[in-house]
This record gives structure tokens, sequence and C-alpha cells, in this order.
């Protein structure tokens, strides 16, 4: 078979890792990929949101699979127009893929299904959105309707933050129409958990759960980014709780999807508070998690290219997952000053040492090939990858690989996984 992935980070990396791995597969392609991804897949030069120019790459190509790493080719439609075209395509429609897309349509839909979710109002008027966080208790969550590269999220301590917020997202526009509407919700205290599951529109099948990072400093301090690491599995979902989820959460998503006249294919990515009353959802994402797929990927069994098949062709429920015991943890390695300003354009040591080792990869997540070098081009550079016979076992081996790669101005966290010692009879180690 020939595939397309589509994208340029981490994700799309172990996804090029993984699948290469499929004795059914012939030749990989990654439009635009990475530094790293160059060395598994032929990557070519079209940008993740050239539908048009993937639809061409695809059918001139003759691509048996597509599989879209990002969420803004999936929320424009990337998945209608290459069935039409009579290509397949692993993902939900552009209908489907609204629960990602509009914040709006999401919390209005998890209402409708009575789905465990922050209380919340939605407004499309600026000065009815201010009149109401007059009113409201505090803290409280406000959050752009449309796609902001998860910068749309604001927790607002006080009116005047709260004012503040609505300012730059309904007035300033500044992430333009993705801020026509708003929803302002209830301050879940928690701790967070993602879990994944792969649908056709009618089965799914569960995912290994994980746990992210999303704050750029230790102890969970700092701004958010897209993730600084990740741990799979995540002990605080426990057995009891992921069949609660499984019963509350992703059953009533996929019949309520059935019923709003967009069955759900694809990833169903739920982004969850795990509060004292049970498990919540944040968000709905509707594609892999970037790093959660770096840490649970590795740790699937199974082939991963016919169960993508298997959803585009609506035969899920043939398949059963068979996972690794062994935990798996990712530390993000990046450009000092992520999440905001940073220089591209250093050259990365250190890597050849992971190449073909036993258990550590190296995912890349912003890095370009120029004159035969690896440099850094993203805030987020590389996924330090490790599987260990258990989770400080996977730490320290990621971090001691973390160590012999070097790069300017490199920035890491170095607390990730420990949050998770609080959920095990293991204790963690100092580091
Ligand atoms: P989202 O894109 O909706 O997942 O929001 C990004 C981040 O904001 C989440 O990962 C949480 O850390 C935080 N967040 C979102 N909604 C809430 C909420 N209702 N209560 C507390 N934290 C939230
Ligand atoms: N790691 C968070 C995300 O992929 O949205």
């Amino acid at each position: 078979m020939k595939i397309l992935i589509i994208g340029s980070g981490g994700r799309e990396h172990v996804l090029a890792w993984k699948i290469k791995q499929s004795p059914l597969v012939k030749e990989i392609y990654c439009a635009p990929g990475n530094g790293g991804i160059a060395g598994l897949a032929e990557c070519v030069d079209i940008p993740a949101d050239d539908i048009e120019g993937l639809l061409d790459f695809a059918s001139q190509k003759r691509i048996d699979l597509t599989i879209v790493g990002p969420e803004a080719p999936l929320v424009k439609g990337i998945v209608d127009y290459f069935t039409a075209s009579g290509l397949k395509i692993f993902g939900p429609t552009k209908s489907a893929a609204l629960l990602e897309g509009s914040k709006v349509f999401a919390k209005e839909f998890m209402h409708k299904c009575n789905i465990p979710t922050a209380s919340f109002k939605t407004f499309d008027n600026y000065h009815e959105a201010v009149d109401y966080t007059e009113r409201a208790e505090y803290p409280l969550v406000i959050k752009a309707d449309g796609l902001a590269a998860g910068k749309g999220v604001i927790i607002c301590e006080d009116i005047a933050q709260a004012h503040k917020a609505l300012e730059q997202i309904m007035q300033d526009k500044v992430f333009k129409e993705a801020g026509n509407k708003v929803v302002v919700e209830e301050c879940l205290e928690g701790e967070e958990a993602s879990l994944l599951a792969i649908c056709d529109g009618q089965d799914y099948v569960m995912l290994a759960s994980s746990q992210d990072h999303k704050r750029i400093f230790d102890d969970d301090m700092g701004p958010n980014t897209g993730g600084m690491g990740a741990y799979s599995p995540a002990p605080i979902i426990k057995r009891e709780l992921l069949n609660k989820i499984e019963a509350r959460i992703i059953e009533p998503t996929i019949r309520g999807m059935n019923r709003e006249g967009a069955p759900f294919k694809g990833i169903l990515y739920v982004g969850l508070m795990i509060t004292k009353q049970g498990a919540y959802v944040l968000e709905y994402n509707v594609r892999f998690g970037d790093p959660e797929a770096q840490v649970v990927l590795p740790r699937l069994k199974n082939d991963l290219v016919p169960v993508l098949l298997a959803s585009c062709e609506e035969r899920l429920n043939e398949f059963e997952l068979d996972w690794d015991n062994r935990a798996c943890v990712c530390v993000v390695m990046s450009s000092g000053g992520y999440p905001g300003e940073y220089k591209n354009g250093f050259e990365i040591t250190g890597l050849d040492a992971f190449n073909g080792h036993d258990k550590t990869v190296v995912f890349h997540a912003g890095t370009k090939l120029v004159d035969g070098k690896v440099v850094t081009n993203g805030g987020r550079v590389l996924g330090v990858t490790s599987l260990g016979a258990n989770l400080q076992k996977a730490i320290d081996q990621s971090y001691a690989a973390v160590e012999q790669i070097k790069f300017d101005k490199c920035f890491f966290r170095r607390d990730i996984g420990a949050k998770a010692f609080i959920h095990m009879e293991q204790p963690s180690q100092k580091r």
C-alpha cells in the first residue's frame, strides 16, 4: 500500500514510525514532514492545509490511505473532498469535525446528550458576554469558539481579566473569526487526562490512556503550550473510571453524532478533567494528540494500518487492540522562549546514538535538514520517547537520552511523569 501522512510534527513522526512497521505498506509519503520523518518517508513540500494540492498529489500517486495529523485540514473538510474523489482517508467529515472546530457546537451537543461537562453559557454578542461576566463566579473560563492553535482558552481570576479576555477575543479579534462567538464556563478543579478512541461511525476501540503536560514550566506553572511531555498509561484512569467514561462520554458521543446526521469516524479524543465528582469533558479533539500519540502508539502491539482501514470501512467491530504492558514516556525538548518567541536554525547534536536504539526513539517535532545537518525549526523540537518496565524506568531512560542531545537555547521540563506517582503505589524518585 501507499500511505500519505499529512502534517509535520512529532505526532506525524510517530505515525510514520508505526506505519513503517506494517508489512502491508510499501511506500510512505508525508506532507510536508520534517527532518526526522525524512528518514522514514518521502517528504513532499505541500502545506498541511492545502487541500487542493494534497488531493492532486494523492490522486496522481494513487495513494491507498491518507492519514491526517492536524485539526485544521479536518475542520476545513479534507475528508469530504478526498472521499468525493474516491480516495480513502482516515478522519471525520467536516460536519463531524465540528466537535473540535466549534466549542459552541461541542458544548451544546454535550448538553443535549447529557454528557458531563462544565456548566456554560454561549455568546455571540460582546456586551451580553461582558454583562454576564459581571454577575458570574470566579475563576471563570472563557473560550473562543473556533480553532485558535491551542491559545483560545483563558482562565480568568476576576472581572478585569474576563473583560480583557472578551475584548481580545470578540473585539480585537486576535483569533480572527474564531472569536465571533465565545463559551463562558465554570472552572473545574481536578487532574487532566486524555482518552482517545478510534471510531467508525458505529463502533469504536479505545486507545491506551495518557497524560499530557500542557504548561511550560515544572509543577504545571507558566503559560499553556502544545504539550511539553506525556506518559502512558495514566494511572489516574483505573478500570472502573474507564468503564464510566465509555458509558457516559464515548458511547453517547457516538450515538449523539449519529442523531446529528454526522456519524463520527476517525480519532475521537476527549480531554478530561477528573474531578472528585467524576470525569468531565473539557474539550473534544478529532485527531491524535501531540505528544499523546508519541506515548500511546509505541505501546500498541497491533499493526495500525488495518485498524485505520477498518475505521474507514466501518468494520471496527472485528478489532481488539493489544497493548504492551510497559510504560512509555515522552520528554519534549523545546526552543528557549517557546510558547513565546524563539529562534530557529540551531544545529542538533547527539541524535546518532539513538538510531535503532532498543529503548529510546527520538521523534522530531520541529526540525529540518540543512546540508545534511538536523537543525531546530519550531517551538517543540524533539520528543524523546522511551519504553520502560515501569514508569520510573521509562522516565530515567528518556532523561538520560535528553542529557546526550544538545542544541543552543534548549529547554525542557524536568518533571515529566512525576504527577503519575500520586496514583501509584510505587514512589517517585527525586531528580
Ligand atoms: P481546551 O482547549 O478546552 O482543552 O482548554 C485548554 C486547557 O484549558 C485545558 O487543557 C485545561 O487545562 C484548561 N481548561 C479548559 N476548560 C477548563 C475548565 N472548564 N476548567 C478548568 N480548566 C479548563
Ligand atoms: N496535546 C494536546 C493536543 O494534542 O491537543
